[in-house]
């Protein structure tokens, strides 16, 4: 790991590749930190030739340091960087791929204020899903038993859910 709060260097990898595999169009991601999940995410935008992810990051400061590294990083023309809350975030059109990353008491009302807009074909990806952070995995699994998404836990160091909404998935 990077430090405390960056995904895992696997994870980091696994995003960049899902990005090359299913070639979204639009990604979101809630929680940007530093912006190292984000250039992850635009280097797989990079290499399909095409697509936009949309971060958001609440902290000012937090958000300003990572403007500067997106700036510096050449892949800023892939990236729409938002300093508001992914409680309050507008984004327009159908999301491929969700980056669920934020705070992890919060990824429950996330994704269910996602949802709606989640191409039933695209992939939520929730970080921090260990059985040792328990919190984002037991949201995972209710939101699964409520009926709205399947999961798949994988066992990286931090714990990662990938889902798929059920809602007009045939
Ligand atoms: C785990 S870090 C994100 C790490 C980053 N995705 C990466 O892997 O490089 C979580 C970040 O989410 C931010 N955050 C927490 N709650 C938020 C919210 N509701 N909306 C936007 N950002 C939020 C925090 O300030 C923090 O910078």
């Amino acid at each position: 790991m990077f430090d405390s709060m960056t995904a895992e260097a696997e994870v980091l990898e696994f995003l960049r590749t899902v990005v090359t595999t299913i070639k979204p169009e639009l990604v979101v991601e809630t929680g940007t930190f530093s912006g190292i999940s984000t250039l992850w995410i635009a280097e797989g935008l990079k290499a399909n030739g095409r697509g936009r992810v949309i971060s958001c990051e609440f902290d000012r400061e937090i958000y300003e340091n990572a403007k500067v590294r997106i700036q510096a990083s050449g892949l800023a023309e892939w990236i729409e960087l938002r300093r508001e809350s992914s409680l309050e975030m507008k984004v327009e059109g159908r999301i491929d791929l969700l980056f669920s990353d934020s705070d992890m008491p919060i990824r429950e009302q996330e994704i269910r204020r996602f949802l709606p807009q989640i191409n039933p074909y695209g992939l939520i990806l929730m970080h921090d899903a260990s059985s040792h952070l328990k919190i984002v995995r037991e949201a995972a699994l209710k939101l699964e038993q409520d009926g709205l998404i399947s999961v798949v836990l994988m066992p990286t160091p931090r714990g990662l859910v990938v889902a798929q909404r059920r809602e007009e998935r045939k």
